[in-house]
């Protein structure tokens, strides 16, 4: 397995079965459809994998561009969504194609620790360019610096316990540790930050940042930061 898009591409163990994948996604996607600004904002999720409930994303919004880099689970969300009027599926590459401050809300939401901090301050500059002025970044699942594997293992099985997927967790978890996912993890890591280290690359990047109350996903030791874009008036002054 050579890198991060080519695992989440692959046919990986992540969700321990379909009930764990579908709840997962389910949660996120009404998570983030409660932030969606307006119902006629443009809307980007870059990195989406393989966002089975985004239409209820888009039916909060007025359009949803999902961004992948894998091709085959781009080919997937190209496939679920085809009929659908509000959903465009594109390459996480052609994000760059995009016109500037032409999306009012864009999701990067358990990336950040799959992007080197150079990769993260690039695609963070190219979010800044296409928001519009007081847009809304929202950065969840960011792995703080004393995040354990066992807090991560112990909220997977909570979340097993609670929606009905218990045993499969547990053998999940059996799974992942003998799997692509701990060989790639040991040789590239996850990349990590602080609370202040992550709000400072943003206010760096242009924009105003607080941290949401809870994480989006079910980690609770990860964290979601809330980062609007600054008008260009505001920013040369501070
Ligand atoms: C854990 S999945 C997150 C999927 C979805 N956003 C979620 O929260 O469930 C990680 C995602 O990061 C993407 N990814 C990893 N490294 C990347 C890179 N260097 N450039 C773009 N996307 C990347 C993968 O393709 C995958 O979709």
């Amino acid at each position: 397995m050579k890198d991060w898009v080519a695992y989440y591409d692959s046919d990986h163990s992540i969700y321990v079965n379909d009930r764990h994948r579908d709840v997962h996604y389910a949660r996120l996607a009404d998570a983030i459809a409660r932030y969606v600004p307006s119902p006629a904002a443009a809307v980007l999720d870059y990195g989406c994998g393989e966002a089975l409930h985004a239409d209820r994303v888009a039916d909060a919004a007025g359009r949803l561009t999902l961004a992948e880099a894998g091709p085959a689970v781009r080919g997937r969300l190209i496939e679920r969504f085809k009929g659908h009027a509000k959903i465009l599926v594109i390459s996480t590459d052609r994000v760059a194609t995009l016109l500037p401050r032409s999306l009012d809300m864009v999701i990067l939401h358990s990336v950040s620790q799959y992007l080197t901090p150079e990769e993260f301050e690039r695609t963070v500059a190219l979010f800044h360019r296409l928001l519009q002025p007081g847009g809304l970044l929202l950065v969840g699942d960011v792995v703080p610096p004393d995040a354990s594997v066992i807090s991560d293992s112990l909220a997977l099985l909570r979340f097993g316990w609670r929606d009905g997927f218990f045993c499969a967790a547990v053998l999940g978890l059996v799974r992942t540790a003998f799997s692509d996912y701990w060989r790639l993890r040991t040789k590239m890591g996850l990349t990590r930050y602080g609370e202040q280290e992550m709000a400072g690359k943003l206010v760096a990047a242009g924009f105003r940042v607080t941290r949401a109350p809870a994480n989006l996903g079910h980690l609770a030791t990860r964290m979601t930061f809330l980062a609007r874009k600054m008008p260009e008036a505001v920013r040369s002054a501070a």
